[in-house]
């Protein structure tokens, strides 16, 4: 069989690099964005350089953390309204996908119409180090309780720029969560039915830089080098994970974070460790294709062991004091959430994760019973 290793988007990245917005081509920008991006004045500063390259702007803030179709249709209209040969999406993973979102719909809703589309350029610019949606063919839309993962190369963007200036406001909670998040998808990448050599060394190297400077940047994050390289790790794992798609980790925080409105890195975070368990089959053989894969990567992160179970307990250890000192909650039940409402849901949740787009590449072929299994351990 032919593996195929894809790279869409055009990487520009170091500090300052947003200015390379003044050499694109084209006549008028829709720019998709939340209150907070404007605030801050990162808005302005893209409409800024976007008017050098001799391009006008209308502007789209109405995005919200874990965007739903609502505000997806609403930036829609607006989309459709501006005439835009150029779209740029400024701000995190909820920005960039309530832009893909846009995308998508607008071009189905014209092939459905039977009218033309052209495909406008699309930039993303993310403001935190985390989901790597500027370089994925992934979006997360929420409907109703449902977190829908929709997957299409048409929506992977085209240029992905990466000024860590656009990230030095990050709230050192947001650090934590969307740190975590870029690891979980470097470390499923990396387990993935879909792994290749190819991936694989983005995943090494992304583990590796955010073990290296994820608790730096919490702890200082003024710390311009440990910003720069946590933000390269992201977008590694995001090529990674375009490629390989992710797992059950994922798939489980889906259906969690659409139930409950936990943000998307910490509902990964909790279930990290325990879909690690599962995967390696640590309460038996711990010999599986999981097993020996994390266990390369705890000998990557210099944790020395004997044995591939060994290897897999250090990852883990390594996991839970990293989650540790970013302050990362270990349950459900630490993020408020009362025991009787989360039981009511596991085996909903569980129906809905197993059909998650995330699943198939999971190494370990779950059943309903196994996911209901490890939602009960993390409460
Ligand atoms: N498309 C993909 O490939 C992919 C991958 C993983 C996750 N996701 C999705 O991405 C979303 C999460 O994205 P996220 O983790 O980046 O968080 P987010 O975009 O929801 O942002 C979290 C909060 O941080 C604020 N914020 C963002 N940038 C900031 C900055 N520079 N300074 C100050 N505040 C800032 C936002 O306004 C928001 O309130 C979820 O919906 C998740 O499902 C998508
Ligand atoms: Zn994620």
């Amino acid at each position: 069989m032919e593996y195929k290793f894809k790279l869409k988007s055009d990487i520009y990245f170091n500090m300052g690099s947003i200015q390379i917005l003044e050499n694109i081509t084209g006549s008028r920008a829709f720019i998709v964005s939340d209150s907070i991006m404007e605030k801050l004045g990162y808005l302005q500063k893209t409409i800024e350089h976007l008017s050098k390259a001799g391009i006008s702007s209308a502007v789209f803030t109405g995005v919200r953390p874990d965007p739903g179709i609502e505000v997806v249709a609403e930036g829609m209209k607006l989309y459709e309204e501006s005439g835009a040969d150029v779209l740029v999406a400024i701000g995190g993973g909820s920005t960039i996908d309530t832009a893909k979102g846009i995308l998508y719909f607008s071009w189905h809703m014209r092939n459905t119409e039977n009218k033309e589309m052209k495909k406008p350029l699309f930039i993303a610019i993310p403001s935190t180090s985390g989901t790597g949606s500027e370089v994925t063919n992934f979006t997360v839309i929420t409907s109703g309780e449902e977190k829908v993962c929709i997957v299409d190369d048409f929506i992977a963007p085209d240029m992905a720029i990466l000024d860590s200036t656009c990230i030095q406001h990050v709230p050192q909670r947001v650090i934590a969560d969307t740190g975590i998040d870029a690891l979980v998808h470097a470390i499923e990448a990396y387990v993935s039915t879909k792994a290749t050599d190819f991936t694989d060394a983005l995943c090494e190297k992304a583990v590796k830089l955010i073990f290296e400077n994820l608790e730096n940047l919490y702890q200082d994050t003024k710390d311009s080098q440990a910003r720069d390289r946590v933000q390269n790790a992201s977008c590694l794992a995001g090529i990674a994970f375009t490629n390989t798609s992710l797992g059950i980790n994922h798939s489980l925080a889906h259906a969690m974070g659409g139930t409950f409105h936990i943000p998307h890195g910490r509902a990964n975070a909790i279930l990290l460790n325990p879909v690690i368990e599962y995967n390696a089959e640590l309460m038996g053989s711990a010999n599986t294709y999981a097993a020996k894969k994390y266990a390369k990567l705890a000998k990557l992160l210099q944790l020395q062991a004997r044995t591939y179970r060994e290897g897999v307990v250090n990852l883990m250890e390594a996991i839970e004091k990293l989650q540790r000192n970013l302050g990362v909650e270990k349950n459900v039940g630490s993020l408020g959430i009362e025991q009787y409402k989360f039981e009511a849901v596991i085996k909903q949740m569980a129906k809905t994760a197993l059909s998650d787009r995330c699943t198939p590449t999971n190494p370990r072929k779950p059943s309903e019973e196994d996911l209901i299994g490890i939602y009960q351990k993390i409460y």
